[in-house]
């Protein structure tokens, strides 16, 4: 184990260090090392020394849709690649930013230089490099929507490879880079294509209200964050990971039905004839706000979100999990799937089957 800490590159190495502040449900778990990286070639170095002491790896954004379960027995590596890059074309911006910079940040630096369209997606928490892996959205646009092309390290050749986003398999809260292109590449950069001839989207909450003949990017920005700041807890003083759980797609017969018995359930109608429900809805309905198991609990202001409200452990975020599933399944006949991403002590772990 020696040599691994005497590889001679310039990186932090420590026996045992404390993730409480790099996941924002803000859970009391260690990491044996952990690593920020700021080059891929240092990247690439990591990899190959925990590839040869066989310690697992895990890529940290800023830890907003993790949940730790236990200790990690390995080495985090830290994202930190940062960089942006804009070119002007006659009807498109195009915009090359590195993995490691905010989401936020880059909504406000672009519409700062008067670049429209990232706007709906205001106060994501989370890393650039994180937002394809579940294809982030909110208030009506998808990074799908957007992403010219995803840049990935290949860690087993150390070539770097572009895929254009028509193949990153987008779909809602999903992409290849939870599958596929999941154990053997990290994310280094992201290609956004935004267009001059900028149309609001203006269908969810309280956007409606906006005029879409005078509204401008800056107001709905203003907006979204409004509305985000009103609904979602800030995980700096109460920890959570944003939406537990998917809000669940059925099929047009089970909607039906259970529409004929809720009448006010809110749903969406998919493209494919499947409805969207509001996973919110349903866990409100079965009485769970403000529900507790030791100091996690039901968010009383939206139900979908879990916090940490007074030192939660992990087992207590799992067993809340675990008792809010069972009981919407109860009640709905539907078994919610987690969005957040569980982390065991050698890497991830099938969220499902840890709830079931
Ligand atoms: P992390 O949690 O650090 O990582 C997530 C996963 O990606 C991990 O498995 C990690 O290993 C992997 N990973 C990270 N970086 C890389 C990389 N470079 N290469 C390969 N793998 C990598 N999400 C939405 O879609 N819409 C919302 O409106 C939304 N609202 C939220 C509100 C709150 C209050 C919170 C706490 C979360 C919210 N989220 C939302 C979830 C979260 O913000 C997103 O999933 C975000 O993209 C996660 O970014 P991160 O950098 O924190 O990723
Ligand atoms: N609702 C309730 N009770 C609740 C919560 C919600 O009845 O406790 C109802 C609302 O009244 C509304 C519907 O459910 O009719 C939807 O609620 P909301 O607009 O708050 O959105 P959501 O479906 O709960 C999704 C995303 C969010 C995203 C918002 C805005 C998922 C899993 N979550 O939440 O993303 O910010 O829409 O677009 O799709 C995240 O992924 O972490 C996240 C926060």
């Amino acid at each position: 184990m020696k040599d691994y800490f005497c590889m001679g590159i310039e990186y932090m190495a420590i026996a045992s260090i404390s993730l409480k502040h790099r996941n924002t449900f803000a859970l009391p778990v260690n990491a044996l090392h952990l690593i920020i990286a700021d080059r891929t070639e240092l990247m690439l170095k990591v990899w190959q020394q925990t590839q040869k002491y066989q310690i697992p790896l895990l890529v940290l954004g800023e830890g907003s849709n993790m949940l730790f379960l236990e200790d990690f027995s390995g080495t985090v590596m830290v994202n930190q690649l940062k960089g942006i890059n804009i070119k002007e074309k006659s009807d498109t911006w195009h915009l090359h930013v590195s993995s490691g910079e905010n989401w936020h940040a880059l909504v406000c630096y672009t519409l700062a230089r008067g670049i429209a369209g990232l706007e709906n997606l205001a106060l994501i928490p989370g890393l650039v490099g994180s937002a394809p892996i579940q294809n982030v959205g909110a208030y009506g646009i998808e990074l799908k929507n957007i992403c010219e092309y995803v840049d990935l390290l290949d860690l087993f050749t150390g070539s770097i490879n572009r895929i254009p986003g028509d193949e990153c398999g987008f779909g809602y809260r999903e992409s290849v880079f939870k599958y596929q292109l999941q154990t053997q590449y990290i994310i280094i950069g992201l290609g956004l294509c935004l267009s001059k001839k900028w149309r609001p989207m203006l269908r969810y909450g309280d956007l409606t209200k906006l005029n879409p003949a005078t509204v401008t990017p800056n107001q709905i920005f203003d907006s979204v964050c409004a509305m985000r700041r009103s609904k979602l807890p800030d995980y700096r003083k109460l920890g959570n990971a944003g939406s537990f759980f998917k809000n669940p797609l059925v099929s047009a017969e089970k909607y039906a039905l259970l529409i004929s018995q809720y009448p006010n359930m809110s749903h969406y109608y998919q493209d494919d004839g499947q409805v969207k429900l509001a996973a919110g809805w349903l866990i409100e309905n079965c009485e769970l706000k403000g529900y507790r198991v030791g100091g996690a609990a039901v968010y009383h202001n939206q139900a979908l979100v879990l916090v940490n409200v007074n030192n939660a452990t992990s087992q207590d975020v799992v067993s809340l999990a675990r008792h809010v599933r069972a009981t919407v399944a109860f009640k709905f006949d539907i078994w919610l799937e987690p969005e957040v991403r569980f982390i065991g002590a050698m890497g991830e772990l099938n969220a499902v089957e840890v709830l079931s």
